[in-house]
């Protein structure tokens, strides 16, 4: 599966925040829009104004990775706003049937996602319901954390489930991606890279992501 880059946005200056999304918009394949409400993670980030407000300037597909405790309540708000795909973790809805209907009727795409302390098994049984598998490899909640490469040996068996089952399924891994990191994770195999600190704390954000992307490639 070809790699794919994916800026999460949650560390940018959101007082340019367009400026921001304008400069790597071109480099990129899609965006990670880290929602959060608080209480399934202490943090709060953004909503439904941001990304409508977003969906006027790029047409590239918008990854919702919901960090909330009632994410079929968003649903509706969110495809509205200009979601293309929403990730739910498992931990919150260890049976994601409903959440995966209810994204559907929505038109938008479902994915699981599985915290660090997780096991793959949590979500395996549901995998046919999902365009993406998201692998945390850091606690969610904040940017800027260490990798956690404890995780990879679910990557692995991830894809080992998934290619033996002709599953098209993306793997997706958020949490410390940086060029030093992102070549092991693909190796592993993962096809979606999360990046945030790395791009957007980075003083040439548009070279990080060539370098993410080269990182990533050699380790195919
Ligand atoms: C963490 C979020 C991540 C995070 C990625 O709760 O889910 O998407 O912002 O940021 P970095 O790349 O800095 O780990
Ligand atoms: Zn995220």
């Amino acid at each position: 599966m070809p790699v794919k880059i994916a800026p999460s946005i949650l560390d940018v200056d959101f007082a340019r925040l367009g400026d921001e999304i304008a400069r790597v918009e071109p480099h990129v394949d899609l965006f990670h829009l880290d929602i959060m409400d608080g209480h399934f993670v202490p943090n709060l980030s953004f909503g439904m104004p941001v990304i409508a407000s977003l969906r006027k300037i790029t047409t590239l597909p918008f990854h919702c990775h919901l960090m909330v405790t009632n994410p079929v309540a968003l649903l509706g708000p969110l495809a509205e706003a200009g979601a293309t795909t929403v990730s739910v973790h498992i931990e919150v809805h260890p049976d994601p049937t409903l959440a995966a209907e209810a994204a559907r009727a929505e038109g938008l795409g479902f994915g699981l996602v599985i915290n660090p302390a997780t096991p793959f098994a949590a979500a395996e049984p549901f995998m046919e319901l999902c365009d993406v598998l998201l692998v945390m490899s850091v606690v969610p909640g904040f940017g800027g954390q260490a990798f956690m490469p404890q995780v990879l040996t679910k990557v692995e068996a991830a894809r080992k489930l998934i290619d033996s089952s002709g599953l098209g399924t993306d793997i997706e891994i958020d949490g410390g991606i940086t060029p030093e990191t992102i070549g092991v994770a693909r190796r592993s195999g993962a096809s979606v890279f999360v990046a945030g600190t790395a791009i957007f704390k980075s003083s040439d954000p548009v070279g990080t992501i060539a370098r993410l992307r080269a990182a990533a490639e050699e380790g195919s």
